[in-house]
């Protein structure tokens, strides 16, 4: 059986994805989508989801479609994320809510979840369209309830870190997950196998979550293309701040509390005194031995996949490409 490296695949998903037009009328509603989907982007979904396909069938070209649809729905989600998080900077490139306004990045978004089923239909084999709708929806909900914790600890200052990471399982971790399962049925994988693709996929989504948030703080916004800072300034409950808190004296304790509080401040200043407070609690080192645990677990299940190890060597050395990102 012919396999193509992650590489090959993002390619051949680029140039699927160039070669679809968003000319439509109203251009006010397509314009966006058009932009968001053409200012970059790591296209992990989609690959992950070539890549599990292939490791069970050989013909990519003929599920690029489902492919397009996971990459949708994920560019839908930033549209809106990025209106709930304030956030001006994607991809090196003004936010939609910027580039145009709010209502574009609400109603644009919503056109591209209906597109995103339009996508996930097209072509697929009759008898893969229930399993792999239901993986689909189910995953889309979870994002939402994700999403929705995320909001609500904004606002708290009680949440732990099993409620974080339960957090971000909902709101990256089954979206991977999802994309690995969805590749896995339409390659006609065993239940068993499309399960530990899943598993899989949860472990890498923490992993990938914990890193997003770290590069939130160490991260360097030319490469990442995302403003520093953006997640200290929402007060977002991440494992860095959670952790700090845990760990931090009662004096420091105090002054994040009078940060997270706070309703007059410089962001900057804000920014610098968190992240000041991250050094001296070795936070950043915390997060990092927990980001590579959770990649080993991963890694680990991959193993257990029924299919010949050296047909899951792409997928392998996909995701460890990941381990030391800066984007
Ligand atoms: C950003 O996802 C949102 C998170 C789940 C952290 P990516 O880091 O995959 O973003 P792009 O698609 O590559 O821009
Ligand atoms: C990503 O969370 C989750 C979703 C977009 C569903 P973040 O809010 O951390 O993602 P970025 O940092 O804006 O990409
Ligand atoms: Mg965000
Ligand atoms: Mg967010
Ligand atoms: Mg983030």
């Amino acid at each position: 059986m012919k396999q193509q490296n992650a590489k090959a695949l993002q390619e051949l998903f680029q140039t699927y994805l160039e070669n679809l037009s968003y000319a439509r009328e109203p251009m006010g509603l397509y314009k966006p989508v058009e932009y968001v989907l053409g200012i970059g982007g790591k296209r992990i979904r989609p690959t992950l989801m070539l890549l599990a396909y292939n490791l069970f069938k050989e013909d990519v070209h003929a599920v690029l479609s489902q492919a397009m649809a996971l990459e949708t729905y994920h560019n839908f989600t930033l549209l809106h994320d990025d209106l709930m998080d304030k956030a001006d900077r994607r991809r090196g490139k003004p936010t939609v809510h910027k580039q145009w306004d709010e209502n574009a990045a609400i109603l644009s978004g919503d056109a591209m979840v209906m597109l995103s089923y339009q996508f996930m239909m097209k072509d697929c084999p009759a008898m893969y369209v229930r399993p792999v709708m239901e993986v689909f929806s189910q995953t889309a909900l979870e994002i939402c309830e994700g999403q929705q914790w995320d909001m609500e600890f904004e606002r708290r200052q009680d949440v732990t870190a099993g409620e974080y990471m339960e957090m971000i399982r909902l709101k990256t971790s089954v979206l991977l997950a999802g994309a690995l399962k969805i590749g896995a049925i339409l390659g006609g994988a065993s239940e068993a196998d499309a399960q530990k693709l899943y598993d899989l996929g949860i472990r890498i989504g923490l992993a990938f979550q914990l890193q997003d948030d770290y590069l939130d703080v160490y991260g360097d916004p030319k490469v990442f293309g995302k403003n520093i800072g953006g997640d200290i300034l929402c007060n977002k409950k991440t494992f860095m701040l959670i952790t700090a808190f845990e760990r931090a004296g009662e004096e420091t304790k105090a002054e994040l509390q009078g940060w997270m509080t706070a309703e007059q401040y410089d962001p900057a200043r804000k920014i610098e005194a968190v992240t000041a407070i991250y050094n001296k609690e070795k936070i950043g080192d915390i997060c990092l031995a927990k980001i590579e645990d959770y990649y080993k677990e991963g890694m680990g299940l991959l193993e257990e996949v029924g299919v010949a190890s050296e047909y899951k060597r792409h997928l392998s050395d996909f995701i460890q490409g990941w381990m030391h990102r800066k984007l």
